[in-house]
Order: C-alpha cells, then structure tokens, then sequence
C-alpha cells in the first residue's frame, strides 16, 4: 500500500487496526513456540526473557503502569544518584519497579553523547560520513555506545538518517550524506557498535525530515517510488543491523504527520521493513492519542496527548469518531479493546527492546532476579577511563573525514619552511575558536583542552605564526548617538508607550520598560508589567554583570537607530548577545515582516544548557562576555537611514544578561585591508571559514542563495585575501555545501567539516601532511545557487501563500475536508525531482557540480585497473585493483556505480548511475590491492509502486569504477536474465 492516501480515512484506519490485530495476533504465535525455550541471543542483545515473559509482564502490569510507560517524564533522580541520575539528557520512561522494569534514559546524538556536562565531541556525522569507512562508523558507534553507558544511558537518539535533499537544510552536518546505499552502510556499523556496548540505537527522524523550517507542521509530498529508494533504505539498512527503536518525525509524510502516519508506521515500517522495536515521537511531535493506534509507541518528552487520564478513560469507554478537518482526516470511533490491544503492542514494542538489551534480566524471568526490585544492566563503564582513548578516537576521525578539494602546485602539505621568517599566515576568526560542532540537540559540550587550529599549527611550524582575525564576528555595543528614545507624538503602531515616555523622546539611547513574561502572540504588542520597574532611558544596550536582568522578569527596549553617515560601504549587521534568556527577539521596523527580526528562543535557550548552540556564529568572542550567545540580522543602510527597534527580552530562571551591537561596514572594511596587508607580505596564507548548521531553521532562512553562501562577509575576505597572495588555501569548517566562487583563485581548498573537539590538532596534522586526506565528499557541491536540486526559477515569494511549493512550500487545498485549505503548508521538492536526489539530480540533468559526490584529492595518486563484474546466485561481485602510484601512503575511496537496466517498465524512474559500491583502501607508495564488492538483488532492483514491491532491474547492465560520481575510469557490463 503506498502511503498516499488513496481511500477514505476510515477505510484506511479500518486496514490499519486490522494490521496491528495481526501483530498481536503474530505476537501470541511467537509466544506459544517460543514459551518452552529461551529466547536466541541477538547478535548485539543479551536478553534472556521469551515472548512468553514479556506478554506476562505487559499482562501484570497496572493500567497507571501501562499508560506511564508510553510518555516521557521528568527525571526526579537528579543530584541525587548521580552517573544514574540526571544529567541533561533528553528523555525518559519511568520503567515499572515493582516488576524489575528499569527506567530508560535518552540521551541525544548523533555527534557524540549530549548532556549537560562535557563529553567528547566527536566529528560531526556529515564528516563520518566523508570517511567512507564502515569501520570507522563502527567505531564511532562503539565510542558513543560506551560513553552513554558511562553516564546512565540507554538510548541514543542517533543515528540520523535522514538525507542532504534541501543543501541549506540546518541539519545537513548531522547526516551521513545524500546517497541512501553510503548511509545505509554507515549506519548499520553505527547502530552495531552502540549496541555492542548495551545502548539501544535510534534511527532517526523517520521519515523525509530533512529540512528545518516549518519542521513541526510542513508536509512532503513524495511518490512511493522515491520514498523508497532514497532515505528508506538506509533505515532498512540500520533496521535490518538490528536497530531498536526509530524516532518519528514532526513533518508530514503526504498529508498525515510522521507519528500518526499508519502508512509509513505500519504498511511500510512494520510490514516492509518488519521493524520489530519501539518508535518513539521526535520531541513533541504527537497531535493525537490516535497516534498510538497509527504505529507510535511513546509520546516524548511527556504527556501531552497519551495523557494517563485520557488513556485510561480510553480503556473503559473507548474514543468516539471525529469527523475530518481541513489538517486532519475522520477518525473512527474505537472500542476500549481496539485501545488495550493498541496499548498492550506499544508495551510489548518497548519490553522486547529492552530485553534485547538485557535490560529486563532483574525482572522474575531475567537470569539475574534478585528478588528485590534492584535491576540488572549491563556494564557500565567509568567514564573518565574512557576519555583519552574517546579524544583519540575523535581526532582520528577527523583526520579520516579531510576532504582535500584543491592542491594547485602542491601548496599543500605546508612544512616549517613555509614559515621561515613569519612567512605563513593564518587568517579567520576559527582558527582561533575551534568550531568544533553544529547547534541544537546534536550539540555536544566538549572536553576542554583540544588544541585550536592556531595552536595545533603553531606546533608545527616550528615557531610563532603570523594571525589576523580579517573578520569581525562580535562588533560592538551600539552607542547611543545611534540610538533615540521613542516620541509618543511619533504615533509609532509597535511602541506602548505612557504619557510619562514623552519626557524621553527623541533623547539618545533606547527607553526601557518592564513588560510581563506571558506569552505574546505573533504580531502582538506585550503588555507591561503592572508594577514594575519605572521606566527609564537606557543610553545602550549593555545589560551584563551585576546589572543583569532579575530572574523571570521580562523587558523591552525600544527606539529608532538612525544610521551614521559612514564610509566604509552600506553593509551592516545588527546583533543581540544575550544570555539566560527565555526568549529574545529583536523586531526591526514592525511586527508583520517575519523575515525582519533577530530571535534566539530555545535554540540556543542559554549558554549552559546543552541545548545551546554554539555554532561559531553563535557565540560571544568577547573575553569579558564569553557566555553570551549572539543572532545577527544584516543589513543595508544608507546614511541617516532610520529603523524603529524593539527588543524583547524575557529571562530565564537566573538572571539574563543582553547587549545590542553591530558591526558597521568600515569594520568589515578595515578588517579586511588589514587581512590583506598581512597576506601580501606572507609566504602563504591559511584562511579558515565556516558556514553555521543548526536545528530549527535552515541555512539562510528559506532564500537557499543566501543559505548556500558562506555566512557574513567571509566571500569579500577571500576573495581580497586570494588577489593579494597567490598561495592561500582555504580551510572550511563546514557542515554542508557551500558556493565558493573563489575557488579558481586560490591555490588549496581543504574541507574539514565540523571536526570535533580535536579538529584543530586534525586540521593542523593534514595541512603539514602528517596524515594524508583521503575523505570524499558525501555531498554535491553546486557551482551555483540556481544550479541545484532544490532551485525552482518561478520561486520569487517564500510565504505561505507564495509562488515556492518546492521549497518551503504553499498551502493548499485540503485532502481531507472538500472546499477547505490545510494551515500547513506542502513541500513538493521531492515529488518534483523523484528518486534524482544528489549527485543523480545532477546526471540526469547534465548540470555540472563544483565539486561531485564522491569526490576528494590525495597528496599522493591512484590508479584503477582490472574491473571484473560476475554474476552471482544473489546479485553481482564487481572486483578492481587500485594501486598508489605516488610516493606517499595514502587512501583512495573506490566507488562503483550501476547503469540503468533496459528491463524495467518505463514508468519507472531509474538513476543514469547509483552508487553500488565502496572501499576505502590505504595503499602504501608502489602498493597495489584488489578488492571485491557485492551488489546485492535490491540494489539492482527498481521499486514499483503500481506492483508494491522490488523489481530487479534485467538486461545489461553496466558498472562503472572511479574515484567519483563523475570519474568514470574503468567499465564492465553483466547481463541479468
Ligand atoms: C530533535 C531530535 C532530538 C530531540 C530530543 C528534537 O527537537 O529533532 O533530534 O533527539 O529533540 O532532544
């Protein structure tokens, strides 16, 4: 069945609650045969509980018991039993201690263990996956498998599966690419290594969240084709290693969301992929208590829907049917069976997990009942005995994941002669502030103590080494003689003004008022705090220390700045730093233009939580404010020009601090000529830039040109910096592509992603070729911002309303309610470019990439050679030999790639070429090695909507071996009967 709705909702829920009486009608089979003997150990479990225990346990359970087990709740262990107890981490399910049930905890991934204390932060997943090395995935998994032990985990809520389809999408870095087959590969060894270690693994966001604006509510249109042949298949690979859990997503998957979707949950999690673990919602992504009878098991973080009470009423009385809505289709009535049965498939999920786990074994069943409630885990390592081998770890996987993507005239490796007399020259704000990883929940706090870049390269060259900042990435306070206190004359819509406020007016500097901390709703004024602070006239924004704002208080500064006649350009940002803030936003010249404000919500929430995003661009540089967390907003101004400002600024519960700053143009200006000064007179020149992924919205809003563009004025600094010495490298610390249209001017491109906490001494081991890079892109580069898949020419309005349905998408005509339009709006970039995700939307449309899927230099070279395809009894071996032919070791990716089949009906989408394949070798100079790889009958094989199932693709069909998606060296072609 597709999961396009193609019936009415109720006959389809109608299916659907058939499916899941199959199931349990399935579980009860299991049971009698496997009631006599205990259960096979899985490959990663050590559970010892049969089916025949677990449906005993579900059977003795309470109806509070059952209804605690299927929502997150709060961790009332904190401070108390630490490593067990709290410590950050995102989720929790109490467990049943008076059965030996124990509670699970969630800790967040994917790029190492987040919690709110430091932790190792490994290479982000994007770099993981420039690796190409399923070895190193393993090892990855086992390091994060390990520590998330250490500090009382049991779930890692990674790895993430979801694809690079929207190349500005704020989660790219934590994916493991574009390309489902290199996913797919590199997730399985993931899920394998944490679960070797006793953590459950949690693929996520199930399914097609790969992009962050309206994330909670966009719905993705996608044909069945394509939904399996992308990104499905890399859960079905991380499924069939055994994965234990899934994470649903917040979007819509065509029309229903992702945790109430019975066609993905069911049709296609269950039956297709027989998906035997729990899935549990992405973090408030729950609309329903239906949800549970669609396929969802657990509601995170607590129970807004699967309330206990709601539960347990459904269990008496049943759920009456609900008729359609324009966002929702009718539901039917359900009986209080339909519900325990619904129930009881969710606990069963949940336990089988945790047995598989040997996370039940203090249970009456397990092998090591006590007969007290004191439950058995796994081992749990010490973690400060992990530390040095976990950094190790994470700087070796750095080193893998370089990515060299030009080496003119060898200027790379650098050597300590490049430094003779000062003679080389670092140059951007993250050679000094390592990035080491992308915001949001993905953020990991590191270990203190890894070397930055600067230092780690200082190390090397034998001697100091020359540094410029050449960009300003913290301004400063916005003085008052741009600032004038509002006029209540002005009749400005967006102030609240008092009469007493026109004592004030037109005074230099910002009026500040004390407003309430409720909520205020989009486009509205906040009210002001009955008996606050008097108001006063703020000659700046400059509210740290022991000025800081009270605890839960809430305060707007408002104003106009007018714009001083300057120099220097029209270009210039406007920032909030602020900390401990509930909530900040900065509105620029009224309420109703969204894209004209500054926010920082919960992204970062404050600089201690381990939610806080400390993306570079993110963060204070400023040594007397290191915690402050800063969003910038860039804009034109011409002299005299006048804004109307209006902060707002509630704080948390510790005090908030908060500035208001700018960088002015003749900032930009004057960093750069000093930038430039510097790097004529130097040998050679490494400029470090970075692009800033995180959760919650997408690189450059919803205009992918800007998000495609390195962010502030780092594109002016190359490009003057190139012009003024001919041997500059650049080194990138990005999470995803970027255009770089001064990649023909300079000499050295190194991409070293987000590397983690040991990036820098990574970084500085490949530049002086201490390791040789040997990582290969895991995503296309486009050469322009209209040159990729996601750029749709008639785009010209990104609103709800507008003219961009492949990206962000538009509102629509509601599937569920005739005459109606759905509040949500339809993404349709998927359904528009098919299975042509990545470099296959470049092929199959002759556009030329700047740099190709697959693609990556060495400091030494590589030959192909003896390419053989056979066929096998269940699917293909292609086997080639690579040879190192430099005078370095070295690592060559080699990448095999099927043709399409002549065989297939023509309604089927098929690839010009799909990567089958991959090795990576590390050959030493003169050494040469053959390898061997099986392309297995579903990789060979088209997915048929019309048929529902696989068909393999006959005819011959071609196999082509390279160094690339575009580097076809060497052919051979099999015939599939
Ligand atoms: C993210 C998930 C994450 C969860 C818990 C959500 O906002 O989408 O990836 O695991 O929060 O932190």
């Amino acid at each position: 069945m597709s999961p396009t709705p193609k019936r009415s909702h109720r006959l389809r829920r109608g299916a659907v609650l058939a499916a899941s009486l199959l199931i349990v009608v399935a579980m009860g089979a299991t049971m009698t045969s496997a009631a006599t003997a205990p259960a096979a150990k899985s490959a990663w479990g050590h559970g010892t509980l049969t089916d025949a225990n677990l449906l005993s346990l579900v059977a003795q359970m309470t109806v509070p018991e059952e209804t605690g087990m299927v929502h997150g709740t709060s961790d009332t262990t904190c401070a108390t039993t630490l490593p067990l107890g709290c410590v950050g981490q995102a989720g929790l399910i109490p467990g049943v201690a008076r059965l030996g049930i124990p509670p699970l905890r969630m800790t967040d991934g994917p790029a190492g263990v987040r919690l709110s204390h430091v932790e190792t932060a490994l290479p982000a997943p994007v770099g993981l996956a420039a690796s190409f090395n399923p070895t190193t995935a393993h090892l990855y998994g086992q390091t994060v498998g390990a520590a998330g032990r250490a500090t009382g985990e049991d779930v890692w809520l990674g790895p993430m599966i979801n694809e690079v389809n929207y190349p500005t999408g704020g989660r790219n870095f934590e994916t493991l690419g574009e390309d489902p087959y290199l996913t797919g590969q590199l997730a399985a060894q993931e899920v394998q290594g944490v679960q070797s270690q006793g953590m459950i693994a949690e693929l996520k966001h199930y399914i097609e969240n790969d992009f962050e604006n309206g994330r909670q509510s966009t719905n993705v249109a996608i044909d069945d084709q394509t939904l399996h042949e992308t990104e499905l298949l890399a859960f079905q690979a991380g499924i069939e290693a055994g994965a234990g859990s899934v994470m649903c997503s917040y979007n819509r998957i065509n029309n229903l969301y992702g945790c109430g979707n019975d066609g993905t949950l069911q049709t296609v999690l269950r039956q297709q992929l027989a998906f035997t673990g729990f899935v549990q919602s992405d973090w408030g992504a729950i609309h329903k208590m239906t949800d549970l009878v669609s396929g969802d098991d657990i509601e995170q973080p607590s129970a807004r829907n699967f309330t206990d009470a709601a539960l347990a009423d459904a269990l008496t009385n049943g759920t009456p049917a609900v008729a359609a809505t324009a966002d929702y289709p009718a539901y039917p009535a359900l009986t209080a069976a339909q519900w325990k049965q619904s129930l009881d498939t969710a606990i069963f999920h949940i336990l089988s997990t945790m047995n598989q786990a040997g996370l039940l074994e203090g249970t009456e069943y397990g092998s090591h009942f006590t007969g007290t409630p004191a439950p058995w885990v796994p081992a749990r390592p010490d973690l400060a005995s992990l530390q040095s081998a976990d950094a190790a770890t994470a700087r070796s996987i750095a080193e893998q994941s370089a990515t060299l993507l030009r080496d003119d005239d060898q200027v790379l490796p650098l050597s300590k002669a490049d430094n003779r007399t000062n003679g080389l020259l670092l140059l951007g704000p993250t050679a000094v502030a390592p990035y080491y990883g992308g915001g949001g929940s993905a953020h990991v706090t590191p270990y203190d103590g890894s070397a930055s870049p600067y230092t780690a390269i200082t190390g090397k060259a034998g001697g100091t080494v020359a540094y410029q900042p050449g960009y300003d990435l913290d301004g400063q306070v916005v003085p008052s003689s741009a600032l004038s206190a509002p006029d209540p004359a002005d009749n400005y819509p967006n102030w609240t003004l008092t009469p007493a406020d026109a004592a004030f007016a037109g005074k230099p500097g910002l009026l500040r008022q004390q407003i309430t901390t409720d909520p205020v709703a989009s486009g509205a004024q906040p009210a002001l705090a009955t008996g606050g602070a008097p108001d006063q006239l703020d000659p700046t924004v400059d509210v740290t220390g022991a000025q800081s704002l009270p605890a839960s208080t809430g305060w707007r500064w408002s104003g106009q700045l007018t714009a001083p006649s300057n120099p220097g350009g029209t270009g210039w940002q406007l920032k909030v730093f602020v900390d401990h803030q509930v909530s900040s936003q900065l509105f620029i010249d009224g309420l109703d233009t969204a894209s004209r404000h500054v926010s920082i919500g919960a992204y970062p929430a404050a600089p201690a939580s381990s939610y806080a995003g400390l993306a570079e661009a993110a963060r204070s540089h400023d040594p007397a404010n290191p915690n402050l967390q800063q969003a910038t907003y860039s804009v034109t101004l011409t002299p005299g020009q006048k804004l109307h400002l209006d902060l707002r600024v509630v704080a948390g519960t510790s005090p908030a601090q908060v500035q208001l700053r700018w960088v002015p143009p003749d900032n930009q200006a004057t960093s750069i000529a000093q930038a430039v000064t510097a790097a004529k007179s130097a040998r050679k020149v490494v400029l470090f830039a970075y692009d800033d992924g995180t959760e919650g919205s997408d690189r450059g809003g919803s205009d992918q040109a800007a998000g495609l563009t390195l962010p502030g004025y780092q594109n002016d600094l190359i490009a003057a910096v190139a012009a003024a010495n001919p041997n500059t490298v650049v080194v990138l610390n990005t999470g995803d592509p970027v255009l770089m249209p001064w990649a023909s001017t300079v000499k050295g491109i190194l991409e070293m992603w987000y590397p983690g906490q040991e990036g820098g001494t990574a970084t500085a081991n490949v530049l002086f070729g201490s390791v040789n890079p040997g990582g290969r892109l895991p995503v296309t580069f486009p050469a322009a911002a209209n040159q990729q898949p996601m750029y749709d020419p008639n785009c010209t309005d990104t609103s709800a309303t507008g003219n961009c349905p492949v990206y962000p998408g538009v509102v629509g005509p509601s599937p569920f309610l005739a005459g109606a339009t759905t509040s949500y709006r339809t993404i349709t970039g998927m359904q528009v470019n098919g299975i042509y995700e990545g470099y296959r939307w470049y092929d199959k449309h002759g556009v030329a990439p700047l740099y190709p899927f697959g693609y990556g230099l060495s400091y030494t070279s590589f030959t192909y050679s003896k390419l053989k395809a056979t066929r096998t009894a269940d699917g293909v071996d292609v086997s080639l030999t690579v040879g190192n032919t430099g005078s370095r070791a070295g690592s060559e990716v080699a990448q095999v790639y099927v043709g399409p089949s002549t065989g297939l009906p023509s309604t089927i989408q098929q690839a010009v070429h799909k990567l089958v394949g991959f090795q990576r070798v590390t050959l030493s100079p003169g050494q040469s090695q053959q390898i061997t790889l099986h392309v297995t009958a579903q990789q060979l094989s088209s997915w048929s909507s019309t048929a529902g199932k696989w068909l393999e693709g006959t005819g011959s069909r071609t196999f082509v071996a390279g160094s690339s998606s575009r580097d076809p060296r060497l052919q051979a072609t099999v015939t599939l009967k």
